[in-house]
Order: structure tokens, then C-alpha cells, then sequence
């Protein structure tokens, strides 16, 4: 059992699945010497599995109180047992209320909420981050790829100083109307260039302005099969110790699975092992929302 991986369930349907046949490997499990377990198949809704003892190896004896969805442990025994926070609803909750969220990028995220691909927002715990790497790095020039309707973008505009910038990449009209009320609404309309194209071809032109390692940090959330060509020219544009992060490098779980062969999850898939071995960036993926790499140009 201690070796099982016990991935991160996506739905209420995925959540009861994963349950289910979490408790059939529990109870399955002749390590386990259970003294309360309970889950009720008639909702889809995680119930406490408490104290209970797992031997995790013949020669140790763990006594843990936890939820069983809640723990991941890496099947290869050469991680060890270590054992890794699996995000429950419910510890996501916890975490959503812990995050600081500004007044106006409720707001936001509120109006955006019942419109068309709200789901492409981060979330306010990734917002946070980002912002939090801003500040990290004192960053002054900053540049988006996918604005939408502007929740990434206003929390970076937000923490940059009065002479910071923020080149804005988007392509929809409708979404930066959005994104322009609440540059304005928040004070921040100064600190935002919104351009209204292509993001690639937005890159190249700052490349060409002689922009080039200049700017401090990147936010990469748009065309998932453009993700090569965005880490490239901004490659070019971000300096030496300046930040790239790149959203939904885990794409639901996708490209863990390889089984899943769509053009999106290979095109993360490959972009994901480009990275890694790319040697002119430092990097770090972070099990964030849909999961974000962070590169550091070095
Ligand atoms: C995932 S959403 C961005 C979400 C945003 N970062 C936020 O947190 O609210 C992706 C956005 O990228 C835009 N987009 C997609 N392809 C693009 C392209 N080639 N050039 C510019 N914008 C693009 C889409 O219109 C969409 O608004």
C-alpha cells in the first residue's frame, strides 16, 4: 500500500472511482490493520479513513491520522516512502484560504466566473505566487502570453512599482475590454502596454525593437502548441537571473499518462522534456494549479 501512487482525483465521478478502489487496496492490504473506515458509495464525497496503522516495512511501524486521499507516494523505491500532499477539494479549500486575494482581483474573478472559458483563469493561489515572484526578483519589465480577461496580469501590474511595465500578449478584443476596465479600476492602466495581436508576433517585434534581455519575467499562458516558440523569444527578451513561467505544464494530469496522445498533451509532454534538459535554464515545475514550470535564464 505504501507504494501504491494514488493519483489526484479530478471530479466528484473521478473522486468516488479513486475511493473506491482506494478502499478495495486498503482493505486488500495486509499491512493495514484498520479500526475505523467508512465511505458511503451512495455520495460522491470523501469520508476519513482514521487511525490506522500501516506497516510500511517489515521493520517499521507507522500510526498515522490521515485522509487516504490525501498522501502520494512514489511507486519507484528509490524515492523511498516519502511521502508527497496530494490536493484534495478539501485541502484546496484550506489553501484558497490562506491565499491573500486583493479586493479587485475578486472582483474579477467573480464577473469572469460565468463567462466562456473561465477556466482558463489561474487560480488565486497561482496569482499569488506569481506576484510573489515579481517582487522576488524586483522585477520591473514584465511581459504576459494570454491575458484573457486579465487575472494573471492585473495581479503582476499590481506589485510592480509606479515605472514598472507589463507587456500585455492577446488576441481577443472582447477579453481585453475585460482586462482594460480593471487595469483601470485598479490603477494600474499606466503600468499595462496591451497588445492586441499574435503573441509571437508581439515577441519577435520587441526582439526587433531591441528589446532583447531586457526584461525581468514572463508569464507563458496562451497556444499550448506555441510553447516552444514562446520560451525561445523570450529566451532572447528575458536577461540573465530573469524568470520564465510557463501554466498548465501538467495539463490535467495528461501528460502523465501515456496512453494520452492528443496534440495538446504531446506538445506539453515534449515541451516539458525540452526543458528539463535545456541547459540555459535553471527549473523547477511546481504542482500548482494545473501545474507551472519555473526557469530561471542563467
Ligand atoms: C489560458 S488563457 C489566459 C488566462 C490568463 N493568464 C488569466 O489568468 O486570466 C489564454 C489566453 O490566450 C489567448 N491566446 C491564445 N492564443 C494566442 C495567441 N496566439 N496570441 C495571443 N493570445 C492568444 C486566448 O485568447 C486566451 O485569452
Amino acid at each position: 500500500m505504501a507504494n501504491q501512487i494514488l493519483s489526484r482525483p479530478a471530479n466528484p465521478i473521478q473522486t468516488l472511482t479513486f475511493l473506491n478502489s482506494t478502499c478495495s487496496l486498503l482493505k486488500k492490504s495486509p499491512f493495514l490493520k484498520h479500526k475505523k473506515f467508512s465511505l458511503s458509495s451512495a455520495t460522491p464525497i470523501r469520508k476519513s479513513i482514521t487511525d490506522f496503522q500501516i506497516r510500511a516495512s517489515q521493520s517499521h511501524t507507522l500510526t498515522r491520522n490521515y485522509c487516504a486521499d490525501s498522501v502520494v507516494v512514489q511507486e519507484d523505491k528509490s524515492y523511498g516512502n516519502k511521502q508527497i500532499i496530494s490536493v484534495t477539494s478539501q485541502l484546496y479549500g484550506y489553501i484558497l484560504s490562506n491565499v491573500r486575494e486583493p479586493e479587485i482581483l475578486k472582483k474579477l474573478r467573480e464577473e469572469t466566473s460565468s463567462m466562456r472559458g473561465s477556466q482558463m483563469q489561474v487560480s488565486p493561489d497561482q496569482a499569488q505566487l506569481l506576484a510573489m515572484l515579481v517582487q522576488i526578483l524586483g522585477a520591473k519589465r514584465c511581459i504576459e502570453v494570454g491575458v484573457y480577461t486579465g487575472y494573471s496580469s492585473l495581479a503582476v501590474a499590481l506589485v510592480l512599482p509606479k515605472s514598472g511595465r507589463l507587456v500585455a500578449c492577446e488576441r481577443d478584443t472582447n477579453c481585453l475590454e475585460i482586462a482594460k476596465k480593471y487595469y483601470q479600476q485598479a490603477g494600474v492602466t499606466h503600468k499595462v502596454d496591451i497588445r492586441h495581436a499574435l503573441a509571437a508576433d508581439t515577441l519577435k517585434s520587441l526582439i526587433e525593437n531591441g528589446e532583447a534581455c531586457s526584461y525581468d519575467f514572463a508569464f507563458v499562458d496562451a497556444e499550448k502548441k506555441m510553447y516552444h516558440e514562446y520560451f525561445e523569444l523570450l529566451l532572447q527578451l528575458v536577461r540573465v537571473g530573469g524568470v520564465i513561467v510557463v501554466d498548465n505544464v501538467l495539463w490535467h494530469g495528461k501528460v502523465a499518462d501515456p496512453q494520452i496522445n492528443d496534440p495538446r498533451t504531446v506538445s506539453i509532454r515534449d515541451f516539458n522534456k525540452s526543458v528539463t534538459e535545456d541547459n540555459r535554464v535553471s527549473v523547477s515545475m511546481v504542482p500548482i494549479g494545473d501545474g507551472m514550470t519555473i526557469c530561471r535564464k542563467l
